[in-house]
């Protein structure tokens, strides 16, 4: 496995990799982010991970400068995955001095997380761009943990042609259906044993839809009602949105299926998950 920081390394590293499977993380590995890394080995020729952590995509007062971090061990994670290439920017290789471009992917984000997080995407889709066009991959893979994001990515790729496919991986979860996550490490022993509620109310939402309910608001109540056995996770929003558009929706069509998502504070710690109800 190559270490590589500067983008000239990467460029002649990339050089000699064939087909390309890129997982862009921000460090801290954990198991979601290898099913990534697994997904890429098993359809590509080679696979590379970048681990930066983007100072764009962090709004002030967010966790940029306590986000968690452990190069030695993400390293070792990758080596034992049998990853071909480690790509570490420092923040200047990524944004070198004077670079004053900016790629906002418009719609989809003025919803959700866009809403709460402003600027949020304007980071990651500035981010993703450079990524990409450094490493020039053949796929790029990313989690439906962050549902918005995959949207947000899938059409940044396609207004923009960058010639590359958008491979979307499951949620990964604990055994007690938190979605892995590294900020997951900021919850105190309580919080942590609070934070399943949030995946406990996304699969009532979606046993009042297998039950037949089709209105939003049932799908809501029947989420809030959960959310509200735990008076200390604060909610910031519960949603039933088109998949494709993020548009909220009042009625869910069988036909297009949903996206349920929410957003909660522990504590300081902000959480979000989300579960897919299926076309069918
Ligand atoms: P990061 O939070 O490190 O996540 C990297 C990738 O891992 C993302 O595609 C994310 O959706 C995926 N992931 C995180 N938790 C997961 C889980 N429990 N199951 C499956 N996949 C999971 O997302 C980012 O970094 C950044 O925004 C980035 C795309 C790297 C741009 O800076």
């Amino acid at each position: 496995m190559r270490v590589v920081t500067t983008r000239d390394e990467l460029t002649a590293a990339r050089a000699e990799l064939g087909t390309v499977g890129f997982v862009p993380t921000m460090g801290y590995l954990h198991d979601g982010h290898l099913s990534l890394v697994r997904a890429a080995t098993s359809a590509n020729d080679s696979v590379v991970v970048s681990i930066f952590v983007n100072p764009t995509q962090f709004g002030p007062g967010e966790d940029l400068d306590n986000y968690p971090r452990d190069l030695d061990r993400d390293l070792a994670l990758l080596e034992a995955e049998g990853v071909d290439l480690v790509w570490t920017p420092a923040v200047e290789d990524v944004y070198p001095a004077g670079s004053s471009t900016r790629v906002s992917v418009g719609g989809v984000t003025d919803v959700l997380e866009g809403a709460r997080r402003p600027g949020h995407f304007d980071g990651v889709a500035t981010v993703c761009t450079i990524l990409f066009g450094a490493v020039r991959p053949t796929r790029a893979y990313f989690g439906q943990k962050d549902a918005q994001q995959t949207v947000v990515i899938r059409r940044l790729v396609r207004d923009l042609a960058l010639g590359l496919e958008v491979c979307v991986e499951p949620i990964r979860r604990e055994p007690d259906g938190l979605a892995m996550s590294s900020r997951n490490t900021y919850l105190s022993p309580a919080e942590r044993a609070v934070a399943p509620v949030l995946h406990r109310a996304l699969v009532a939402a979606e046993e009042s839809y297998a039950a037949g309910h089709r209105l939003a608001s049932e799908l809501l109540s029947a989420a809030h009602a959960v959310l509200a056995t735990e008076p200390t996770a604060q909610v910031e929003y519960v949603s039933v949105a088109d998949p494709d558009t993020l548009a909220e929706l009042d009625d869910v069509d069988p036909a297009r299926g949903a996206l349920l998502s929410l957003a909660a504070r522990l504590g300081r710690t902000r959480l979000i998950d989300n579960l897919v109800l299926p076309r069918s």
